[in-house]
């Protein structure tokens, strides 16, 4: 658990809160993660952290790492509190969580029909370093996504 001001707290994700994350992906995603995929994100122990206020569940991210990779696999803040610096929070914690477990890359997907997030990884200083044509399901058929790469360097690792 991690208190990051504003009342605002980071904590892992238990399967007891799993209810809670899947309420907010059915809201914030037209096409959204099963229940299970969560689950089973619990399962292998990735990076699963929730942020919130009280007992009031705001976003959540899950992230991978492998080596010195870490692999964003899903970050959202509840669309009833979007644009309030909220993700570009959650992605900072993300990233620090990375880097001080010795990843030196970050790299995600985002969808080509997706600017505001987008703007949000180009804010923080990813780049483009590649394209995956049909990577994700849509309502209609498949959408493209774009790579985004970051790199981390060690003095982003918290102090303690
Ligand atoms: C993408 C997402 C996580 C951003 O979270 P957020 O809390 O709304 O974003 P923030 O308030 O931290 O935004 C920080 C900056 O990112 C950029 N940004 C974020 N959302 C944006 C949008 N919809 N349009 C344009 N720019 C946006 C802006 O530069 C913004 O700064 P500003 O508000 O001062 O202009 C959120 O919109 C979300 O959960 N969306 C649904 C799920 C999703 O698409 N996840 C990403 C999958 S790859």
């Amino acid at each position: 658990m991690r208190a990051l001001g504003n009342g605002l707290v980071l904590k892992a994700i238990a399967k007891s809160d799993l209810d809670a994350v899947h309420a907010i992906e059915r809201r914030a995603y037209p096409v959204p993660w099963t229940y299970g995929v969560f689950f089973d994100c619990l399962v292998v122990r990735y990076d699963c952290q929730a942020l919130w206020r009280g007992d009031r569940m705001l976003g959540y991210f899950v992230g991978q790492r492998v080596l010195d990779e870490a692999h964003l696999l899903n970050v959202c803040i509840d669309p009833d509190y979007q644009r309030q610096g909220l993700g570009e929070l959650l992605m900072q914690e993300w990233l620090q969580l990375a880097s001080s477990s010795g990843c030196r890359r970050a790299l995600l997907e985002v969808r080509v029909s997706n600017p505001g997030a987008q703007a949000l990884y180009q804010r923080l200083g990813f780049e483009r370093i590649g394209y995956r044509k049909g990577y994700y399901p849509t309502l209609e058929g498949r959408e493209d996504g774009i790579v985004m790469a970051l790199s981390l360097s060690p003095s982003q690792a918290p102090a303690s």
